[in-house]
């Protein structure tokens, strides 16, 4: 196939150059939003006197065929083409001859493609959106099975004091809440129209870009044409934040997985999320969660490449930034397939709440609030905390519990305990006795049940 520049050069280029500089394998996903954003450009055309209405028609026909026969199958990608806006434009010429060459008038493939991955984000990032609300509200509902399961919170992987399962599955919807309006955000700067940007510096014809960007769904136009066609920021901003879902999921992930050990079994996998062994026959393997976990990688991956890709580019446009396309792509594939296969995993997941109880009668959660007994009854803290720090020194040489020990031996270490500390320290008591804003008590995971609610 003769390429365009073809004029000005004296021979054909390599065949392997070709291919290595081709990026229709994967920029070809960006079909849908090409050809729209070449019909608003045609409609723009058409409206301002460039293009007249016969040729704007005949553009608008050949666009709407092509698109059709994309989607029906009949029209395969060239792989041979260079990329995805290239090979529509040669086909469009081949359907509807002369009248298809104009169409690229006041247009460069450099605001072309910015406009393309912009359109493209946009779309990809509320699908994002969409299944983080999902998940969001399928951790819900565990929660809401869950206010009155009582486990271990954890410090250093320490048990460390009585929290409600609820209350620690909440705390993973205010993770995703706070990459919905992450990602949200990186979408409200991302909404503007470079395109009319042209190659770098605008051009001479009488255009208005304000008319596509507003047909186009955008907040405005991109206020400086160089900054237009060589602003990948949102592409950052975006695998930031997916960098972010995939950090928090993989955080889930690692819990679950020590959550369905042996060691812990708090919660157990449905089958249909689960894998045996090829080799050892009682396996039930929390797969899906460790992929989870390692994906996360890849997807820090992406952004890295898209830093580095960008690092120390001299403006305007640059082939390196072709590159651009299949790190994000990466990434936004990988979140939403992984947000996909969490949302049935967590929705199928069964809490096994005796087994959480038994943990926190282990391992002193409670000492916290017994020393808080003793301060609450005048002792200063640092002297009640080293007290109950005796009594569970005492215990643990023992092997018996907090609750465990008589109400004589608790006075010879202060005269201050009473009958009431063995309530005071039941697990129970220690969760309703939370009372500030956002702890694990009862009300305050109310309110942080009703306060996610109002979030979807
Ligand atoms: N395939 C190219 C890309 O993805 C399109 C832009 C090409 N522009 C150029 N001046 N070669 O970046």
């Amino acid at each position: 196939m003769e390429k365009m520049w073809a004029g000005r050069f004296e021979k054909a280029s390599d065949k392997m150059a070709d291919d290595f500089n081709s990026s229709i394998h994967f920029d070809s996903k960006m079909y849908k939003q090409d050809i729209r954003g070449s019909m608003e450009h045609a409609s723009m055309l058409c409206k301002v006197g460039i293009l007249t209405e016969e040729d704007f028609g005949k553009i608008f026909a050949g666009l709407t065929g092509i698109l059709n026969d994309i989607e029906s199958g009949e029209l395969a990608f060239d792989m041979n083409a260079e990329d995805i806006h290239m090979f529509i434009e040669a086909e469009l010429t081949k359907r509807i001859g002369d009248a298809g060459k104009k169409l690229h008038t006041a247009r460069s493939r450099n605001d072309q493609v910015a406009l393309d991955l912009r359109l493209y984000m946009r779309d990809e990032s509320f699908e994002v959106i969409t299944l983080l609300k999902q998940l969001i509200s399928v951790i819900l509902v565990q929660a809401k099975k869950n206010t009155q399961t009582i486990m271990p919170g954890y410090t250093h992987l320490q048990r460390a004091q009585p929290i409600t399962f609820a209350h620690h599955l909440l705390a993973y919807c205010m993770m995703f809440l706070r990459d919905v309006s992450r990602i949200l955000d990186a979408v409200l700067r991302m909404n503007y129209s470079p395109l009319g940007s042209c190659a770098l510096a605008g051009t001479t014809y009488p255009t208005d870009r304000d008319m596509v960007a507003e047909a186009l769904g955008f907040d405005g136009v991109t206020m400086n044409s160089i900054d237009g066609v060589s602003d990948r920021d949102y592409c950052i901003e975006l695998e930031a934040a997916f960098a972010t879902v995939m950090m928090h999921l993989s955080r889930f992930s690692e819990e679950i997985i020590l959550w369905s050990s042996w060691e812990f079994k708090f919660v157990e996998l449905d089958d249909a999320y689960t894998t045996g062994s090829s080799i050892m026959p009682q396996k039930k393997n929390p797969d899906m969660a460790e992929l989870v976990r390692g994906k996360t990688g890849r997807v820090y991956g992406d952004l890295m490449a898209t830093l580095t890709m960008l690092k120390g580019l001299p403006l305007a446009y640059n082939k390196d930034m072709q590159e651009d396309k299949e790190a994000i792509f990466d990434s936004v594939e990988t979140v939403k397939k992984c947000l996909s296969i969490f949302i049935p995993m967590i929705e199928t997941m069964k809490a096994i709440p005796e087994n959480m109880y038994a943990a926190s009668k282990k391992g002193f959660i409670n000492a916290t609030d017994l020393a808080d007994y003793l301060t609450k009854r005048g002792v200063p803290f640092r002297t009640a905390y080293k007290i109950v720090g005796t009594v569970v020194g005492k215990c643990v040489k023992e092997g018996i519990t907090l609750d465990e020990v008589p109400l004589e031996e608790y006075k010879q270490y202060s005269e201050i305990f009473e009958e009431d500390l063995y309530d005071e320290i039941s697990l129970e008591t220690c969760i309703r006795k939370r009372i500030s804003k956002g702890s694990t008590g009862y009300d305050s995971v109310a309110e942080e049940i009703a306060y996610v609610e109002s979030q979807l």
